[in-house]
């Protein structure tokens, strides 16, 4: 069996975006950089030794390495992935990078990605809306398997924005929550902890920012790299939305 560490050495062509907008001078452009490929090079590894060897200015953004921090999202070859989890060998030889749309950059592949996820928790108050007063001696609250199960399923999510970058309302609507922050709503939403009422989580999900303003596309469920079931939370977010509105009373 031929791995690897058996074929031939490719030359490989990184076409990288390039653009500094603190810099008065700088336009956005596309650099070459050529490197030799490696047995079991990630993008990770390709990118440091482009900047070690060629150009100590080039940004990019990486911490864990290991599919974890969700800091290195880049679109490559169009498509938004981790850079830190691809492997050049899955590539063809020339590999062209961009930033993520949909976020504001800080300078060639590194976006501000913690602004925007910051601001999606703040707008949908991303934590546990707890109704009963604190009481140190109550006994623990039990929470289903399947309950437990399905929101530890919300929490996979590493905010890497990858699923934002691939989405068509994202990228024209600043405002829209996305798979990203729907996937956080629905968390809380399904937590029996939080003592949201519908109407209040209709305030939070319907109309065009909210569950409403996807068009299908679906391009979120395709990218996620940690395969988050994102279809079945958009399902369960319009179930629940349309169903508080119609338990209302018409006015
Ligand atoms: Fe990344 Fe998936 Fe979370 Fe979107 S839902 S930010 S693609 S991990
Ligand atoms: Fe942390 Fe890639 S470096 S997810």
């Amino acid at each position: 069996m031929n791995t690897q560490s058996d074929q031939a050495i490719r030359k490989l062509t990184f076409e990288v975006f390039r653009f500094n907008p603190e810099d008065a001078e700088s336009g956005p452009h596309i650099d070459v950089f050529e490197i030799n490929e490696r047995p079991y090079m990630t993008l990770y590894m390709a990118l440091n030794e482009i900047r070690e060897t060629q150009d100590s200015s080039l940004q990019f953004d990486f911490a864990c390495r290991s599919a974890i921090c969700g800091s290195c999202g880049m679109l490559v070859n169009g498509r938004p992935v981790l850079g830190c989890r691809t492997l050049t060998g899955d590539l063809p030889e020339t590999i062209r990078l961009h930033p993520l749309p949909a976020f504001k950059l800080i300078g060639d592949l590194s976006v501000d990605t913690g602004s925007w996820f910051r601001e999606m928790a703040e707008h949908t108050e991303a934590w546990i809306h707890e109704q009963l007063a604190f009481d140190a001696n109550a006994p623990e609250d039990r929470m289903s398997d399947d309950i437990a199960q399905a929101i530890y399923e919300g929490d996979r999510c590493i905010e890497c924005g990858c699923c934002v970058a691939s989405c068509g309302v994202a990228n024209i609507n600043k405002d829209f929550l996305a798979a990203a922050g729907l996937n956080r709503v629905a968390r809380f939403m399904m937590d029996p902890r939080d003592g949201r009422d519908a109407d209040q989580w209709f305030e939070v999900i319907a109309g065009q920012r909210g569950v409403f303003g996807c068009i299908g596309m679906m391009a979120c469920a395709d990218v996620c790299p940690k395969e988050l079931p994102l279809l079945e939370v958009y399902a369960y977010l319009r179930r629940r939305t349309l169903g508080s509105k119609f338990a209302r009373p018409c006015p």
